[in-house]
């Protein structure tokens, strides 16, 4: 029988190979998507190796993107994989400006705008398999008031800030959807405090 799937966004290093390892560990299906796709295999025989699970796979995504995040959600579909949750762990930080490929600024693009598009894309998919989850890795860098991020254009004290989980959970329609999904946890870290 198929077995339900999670998602990791940047599971070939860090937390997030350190979260698919214990899911894989523990049974589940695990794809791990991120740019790297040699690193990625790399971490996919290590994971299967070590825990004798051979349905982890990987697949390619630039959180950059939207026509790569675009892109793993169609071969979701096709694969047909019962996507049970979504780890939204991929994230970078940097206090250099730089654009993604879709012209906006990196940290904000790769860390918010990409998992939200992936969040919304494959919430129906989510929805098939509840109780579903959706996880958001969030990070200190998220809080404006640690001024850690690339500087922004629109005003010599402001910062660009990085918080998926402030903005995936925080309209009241899309709580509910994600609450309809599973159980959607909301943690806002210190910015919420
Ligand atoms: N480490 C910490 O102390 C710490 C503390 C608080 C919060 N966090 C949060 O935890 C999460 C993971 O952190 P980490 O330290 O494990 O990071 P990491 O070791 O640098 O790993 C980052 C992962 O994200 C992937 N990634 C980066 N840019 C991407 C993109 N554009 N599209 C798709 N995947 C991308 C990377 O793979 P590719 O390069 O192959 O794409 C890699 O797998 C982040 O959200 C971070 O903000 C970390």
């Amino acid at each position: 029988m198929e077995r339900d799937a999670f998602l990791v966004t940047g599971g070939n290093s860090g937390i997030g190979f350190e979260c698919a390892r214990r899911l894989a560990r523990e049974g589940w299906r695990v794809a791990m998507a991120s740019r790297d796709r040699a690193a990625s295999a790399q971490a996919v025989a290590r994971i299967t190796g070590e825990t004798g699970n051979d349905a982890v796979c990987e697949m390619g995504l630039d959180l950059g993107s939207t026509a790569s995040v675009r892109q793993l959600a169609r071969e979701i579909a096709e694969r047909g994989l019962l996507l049970r949750a979504l780890v939204c762990n991929a994230g970078l930080q940097t206090n250099v400006l730089r654009l993604s490929s879709d012209g906006y600024e990196r940290t904000f693009a790769v860390n918010h705008l990409g998992h939200f598009l992936l969040v919304n894309l494959l919430l129906e998919r989510l929805r098939a398999q509840a109780p579903a989850r959706i996880v958001v890795v969030a990070s200190g860098v998220h809080d404006p008031r640690i001024t850690t991020g690339a500087r922004s254009r629109l005003g010599s004290g402001a910062r660009l800030s990085a918080g998926a989980a402030l903005h995936l959970g925080s309209h009241p329609t899309r709580r509910r959807a994600l609450a309809d999904a599973g159980r959607a946890e909301h943690q806002p870290g210190r910015q919420g405090r």
